[in-house]
């Protein structure tokens, strides 16, 4: 049967506020929310056998990958080759042994993801993958399948999926660092509880809404916009330049942040909306030199920050968007949702079709 609307005016709109309760039910998939650990053979991967680990994806699905290297390195010490699948397929590859490939997706279905699949399973590489439609051709085809449960997905621009990849994506990487004994249980516990929060955490950011459509009204004008992040924070701001573009037709891109001197500051002036993605966390204090920069310039800056950034952003951003505070590991979930949010909200006042955005398919089955 079709999934409903219910009350939402748009699918896209019913599948954020999705998101606490899709998160909790895909998170309860991995860990035992009783006793704060990983299910038994929830992740059927030993990681302290495999060497390195090849990522490819398409979309907001490769921006969950691009989330997941920080946290693959930083709890696992696992070094990580990422790449979207159109390019993954055609590279050629040395596939060497010992390497898990890992395609990330919602469908199942994207052709260019499917073939770098095949393209592994012909280089001989064992094969995983993250997916939200269980009787995929992915899911079929994969030797090992870690299921997102986001439900159903209509809404063109990927919302819940994304999110429930990342859920997924965590669990994977505290698993890859009990199995290579570089998280104690004691950490991987830590880890583990910051996630279990994540539900509430989410729910609360889904909360900011009526600010984040002020915030909207800004950038729904504009004919351009940047987003910058460090860190994790970079791919979020990846995955919120995506989610303006496709929604808003606003021309928007993203960038590390200090890449900003290399190039994208010269389009800083008073028309051009920032976005700046800077949780209180060890690569803050850079992201606000960076804001000060654009300030400097001009640049009408928007910080998506927490309780402690917002207090030592001040007067440097034009809009601040406070989220709750979080730890590092999760934050990168919480803040997803505000740039989804104010893409869709640029998206109505600019009058785009929310659910079926011109020129874009929710499965790209063809290359
Ligand atoms: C299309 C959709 C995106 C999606 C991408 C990858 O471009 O419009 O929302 O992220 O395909 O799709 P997949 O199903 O592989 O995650």
């Amino acid at each position: 049967s079709l999934a409903e609307k219910g009350n939402y005016r748009h699918f896209m709109a019913k599948e954020i506020h999705e998101q606490p309760e899709v998160i909790a039910r895909t998170l309860s998939h991995y860990i035992d929310v009783g006793s704060g650990t990983l299910r038994d053979g929830a992740v059927p991967i030993d990681f302290s056998q495999i060497r390195r680990l090849s990522i490819a994806a398409c979309g907001t699905a490769y921006y969950a990958g691009l989330v997941s290297r920080y946290w693959f390195e930083r709890l696992a010490r696992l070094p990580v080759d990422l790449d979207v699948a159109s390019e993954y397929r055609y590279r050629a590859q040395a596939f060497p042994a010992d390497e898990l490939a890992l395609f990330i997706s919602q469908s199942g279905e994207t052709a260019d993801t499917l073939a770098g699949l095949r393209a592994a399973k012909a280089g001989g590489q064992q094969l995983a993958t993250v997916v939200n439609v269980p009787t995929s051709t992915m899911a079929r085809e994969a030797d090992i399948v870690l299921p997102t449960l986001a439900g159903p997905e209509i809404g063109v621009a990927s919302t819940k999926a994304f999110t429930c990849q990342l859920a997924t994506l965590a669990c994977l990487a505290v698993k890859a660092g009990i199995d290579r004994g570089t998280l104690s249980p004691l950490d991987a516990e830590g880890f583990l509880s910051a996630l279990v929060e994540l539900p509430r955490l989410v729910a609360e950011a889904v909360t900011l809404e009526h600010s984040i459509e002020r915030v909207a009204k800004l950038v729904a004008p504009a004919s351009s916009a940047l987003f910058l992040g460090r860190g994790t924070s970079f791919a979020v701001a990846m995955e919120g330049a995506l989610k303006l573009k496709e929604l808003s037709y606003i021309h928007a891109e993203a960038y590390a942040a200090g890449e900003l001197k290399h190039g994208p500051i010269a389009l800083v002036d008073e028309e051009l909306p920032v976005i700046v993605i800077a949780p209180f966390d060890d690569l803050f204090a850079k992201t606000v030199s960076n804001m000060q920069e654009v300030h400097a310039r001009g640049g009408r800056i928007i910080a998506v920050t927490d309780a402690r950034g917002a207090h030592a952003i001040g007067d440097t951003a034009e809009e601040l968007i406070v989220l709750p505070d979080v730890p590092a590991f999760v934050a990168p979930v919480v803040a997803t949702i505000p740039l989804q949010l104010l893409a869709y909200h640029a998206a109505i006042i600019n009058g785009t079709d929310v659910d079926q955005p011109r020129n874009l398919a929710k499965s790209v089955t063809v290359e």
